[in-house]
């Protein structure tokens, strides 16, 4: 599919491309981006949820264009189209899309295929985009941010491991343009219930036990780890590079 037509005309606003950027934590960061000054191009595999989220931002932000690409970001023939889609330079890249995938079928067969289930979702899903977008990111100044998670350092399962395997990656790539004035950090939230993360999951006994060791006592908001996302990818944040910014209400050294 192509892009859709933007939801306003153009401008001389800098870009932000924000995968994910449809629901939970990727639309709460788009629409926080689209107020801090960023016109959005956002990507996922359903075109109704983003063209419902491009209006949401635009309604928000009536300054903001903010186009769509549908794309399955595991695919490096869909990543190559959609990069193409993408017009001008990017200045900041949101590597958003991901997801928990849970299943685990039998035998040394269906740990593999766990593992590698995980590793395209989140891994393939934040390099294969940057890689492909690199050359376009702007010298000096360009931000790329990707959203971890707190599984990274302890997630017993193939999620984990593929959030943890994005930090080594992201830490290589800081320091492979740092010269160019380009930083490359991640955000890794811990419990932000009001996601698709969660759907089909809000269970009190799951709500309790991710509140376990939470110092702040309750869950985080997709807002909140929006607000970390924009202070990565604005002025203030242009000596910050290679880091891994803990959105977690405490939890880090208190997980049970
Ligand atoms: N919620 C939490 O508690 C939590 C905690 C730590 C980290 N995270 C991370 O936060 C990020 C955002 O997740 P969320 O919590 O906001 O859940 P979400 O609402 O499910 O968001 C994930 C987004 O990624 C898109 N996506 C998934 N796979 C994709 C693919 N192959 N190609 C393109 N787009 C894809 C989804 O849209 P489509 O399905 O339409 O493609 C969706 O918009 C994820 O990386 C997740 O691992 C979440």
């Amino acid at each position: 599919m192509s892009a859709q037509e933007p939801q306003r005309h153009e401008s001389a606003r800098p870009q932000a491309v924000v995968s994910g950027g449809g629901t939970g934590i990727g639309l709460a960061s788009a629409s926080r981006l689209a107020r801090d000054g960023f016109d959005l191009v956002i990507i996922g595999r359903r075109e109704g949820v983003l063209q419902e989220a491009a209006a949401q931002i635009v309604r928000e932000t009536p300054a903001a264009t903010v186009r769509t690409i549908v794309a399955d970001l595991q695919d490096p023939a869909d990543v190559e189209r959609a990069a193409g889609e993408i017009e001008g330079p990017v200045d900041v890249l949101l590597n958003n899309a991901g997801g928990n995938v849970l299943d685990r079928g039998e035998g040394v067969a269906g740990l593999a295929a766990h593992f590698e289930a995980n590793f395209r979702l989140n891994v393939l899903t934040a390099v294969l985009l940057t890689e492909t977008l690199l050359p376009r990111i702007t010298r000096p100044g360009g931000r790329i941010i990707s959203i971890t998670s707190i599984a990274a350092l302890r997630g017993a399962n193939g999620y984990g491991a593929a959030k943890a395997a994005i930090h080594g990656w992201m830490m290589g790539l800081a320091e492979q343009i740092a010269g160019d004035g380009v930083t490359v950090n991640a955000v890794a939230p811990g419990y932000v219930p009001d996601t698709g993360f969660w759907e089909g999951r809000r269970t009190p006994e799951i709500r309790a036990s991710r509140l376990v060791g939470v110092l702040m006592n309750r869950p985080g908001t997709p807002d909140e780890v929006a607000g970390a996302v924009s202070y990565l990818a604005g002025p203030e944040a242009g000596w910050t590079t290679g880091q891994i910014l803990q959105v977690n209400g405490g939890a880090l050294f208190g997980r049970g």
